[in-house]
């Protein structure tokens, strides 16, 4: 059962989560001695602590407050949805970042709760016991399960570039039957989604995005690594919704990725006073100046890094002085140009009749890279103008 989720009815959209809650409870738990509460209380979180919490996920896929509780119940029946989780050409970074983590968040730790069936860097089997438990997992939870993909897709030389397992089964075939029987699948990380950084020029192993060996739809929860936030708000939304979230042009939720990291950014004030960072480590950098000069492709990248942050919430690249890579658009080590350099001659529309903070990636659309730019090039020219600071 899927929720329509164009209806803007709050009152029939309550009603039509609530069912799926009851729905989903029906469905046998993973581990009956197991619970949400007791994983949130034995990492020392209080129940007031996860509904703050819930509170920010309702918020975050932009539900009403009185929507939390809600959301509650339905992390509770999380663990009915079996997730396979496969690893393709990757580095692991997106596994990492959202499960090992010395102080795990809300966030992380429902994946603990969850049931992964199947993991190959979290679980104990390996060798052919590992082959025959994703097997096992397809078979058994055929069409009921949630495909999650780390990883570009190597298809150079049929697709032999990546061989898993004891019966060196390629990991394109693997990709594609495990697609093909998935209830839901979410591409994590910009490999997986975009190709990322097995795919850059010359890309040697042939990578591709997911998407390019499925015909069905994939979910693009792009960013290298990806926030955790953004995996498990991907996830309740399809708990509660049990449809695909509205996507951008790139399939990405809008919910997550509907707005530039450079109109959400702290330092947007000094870019638009003219005052930028000269080179790192210089008294403008000191102030926290606007990091364009030194790089930042904020104003070409979609993410809402400055909101919902890393590392239990607690910053982002830009807060920590560097710029942002753009590690979440589609072939971003190819197109972003030199990481500390910025890229003077590329579209970005503001105070010229342009698009702002409203504008998304489907107003602007793929051309965001290939058209001359104007609106970066006159804010270039007034830190010109200005004295530099003392230092600069
Ligand atoms: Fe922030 Fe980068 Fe935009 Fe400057 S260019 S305001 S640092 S996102
Ligand atoms: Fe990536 Fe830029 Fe966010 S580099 S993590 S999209 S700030």
């Amino acid at each position: 059962m899927g929720i329509d989720n164009k209806d803007t009815s709050y009152d029939s959209l309550y009603k039509a989560f609530e069912e799926r809650i009851e729905l989903l409870a029906k469905l046998p738990k993973m581990d009956e001695d197991n619970s949400i509460e007791k994983v949130i209380k034995e990492n020392g979180f209080s129940r007031r602590d996860f509904m703050q919490w819930a509170g920010m996920v309702t918020a975050m896929l932009s539900l009403p407050s009185t929507f939390t509780p809600l959301m509650a119940e339905a992390v509770k029946v999380a663990d009915r949805l079996p997730i396979i989780w496969l690893h393709m050409a990757e580095c692991t970074g997106c596994s990492e970042s959202l499960l090992r983590s010395a102080n795990p968040s809300i966030d992380s730790l429902i994946f603990d709760y969850i049931s992964l069936e199947y993991h190959e860097t979290l679980m104990a089997a390996s060798g052919w016991q590992a082959e025959q438990n994703l097997e096992n997992a397809m078979h058994k939870y055929k069409g009921r399960y949630i495909l999650m993909v780390e990883g570009g897709i190597p298809t150079g030389n049929e697709g032999s570039f990546l061989t898993i397992g004891g019966h060196g089964k390629k990991g394109k075939d693997i990709a594609i039957d495990a697609a093909n029987d998935a209830a839901a699948i979410f591409a994590i990380g910009t490999c997986s989604s975009f190709g990322g950084v097995q795919a850059a020029a010359p890309n040697p192993t042939g990578a591709v995005p997911l998407s390019k060996v499925t015909n069905k739809t994939v979910i693009n929860v792009p960013g290298c690594p990806p926030s955790e936030k953004n995996i498990v708000g991907t996830l309740l939304h399809y708990l509660l919704y049990g449809t695909l979230p509205a996507l951008d042009v790139f399939n990405r939720p809008k919910w997550a990725y509907r707005l530039r990291i450079h109109d959400l950014c702290e330092r947007r004030g000094h870019f638009d006073a003219g005052e930028f960072v000269q080179q790192f480590g210089d008294e403008g950098a000191k102030d926290g100046y606007c990091l364009y000069k030194v790089g930042c492709k904020g104003p070409y990248t979609f993410n809402n890094c400055s909101k919902q942050k890393f590392n239990q919430g607690t910053s982002w690249p830009v807060q920590t002085g560097f710029g942002c890579m753009g590690c979440s658009e589609p072939d971003f080590w190819d197109t972003m140009g030199t990481v500390n350099e910025p890229l003077k001659d590329r579209l970005y529309h503001t105070a010229f009749g342009g698009l702002g903070a409203d504008a998304t990636a489907d107003k602007i659309g793929i051309g965001i890279l290939t058209v001359t730019a104007i609106g970066i090039v006159a804010h270039a020219a007034i830190a010109v103008i200005k004295p530099p600071k003392e230092g600069e």
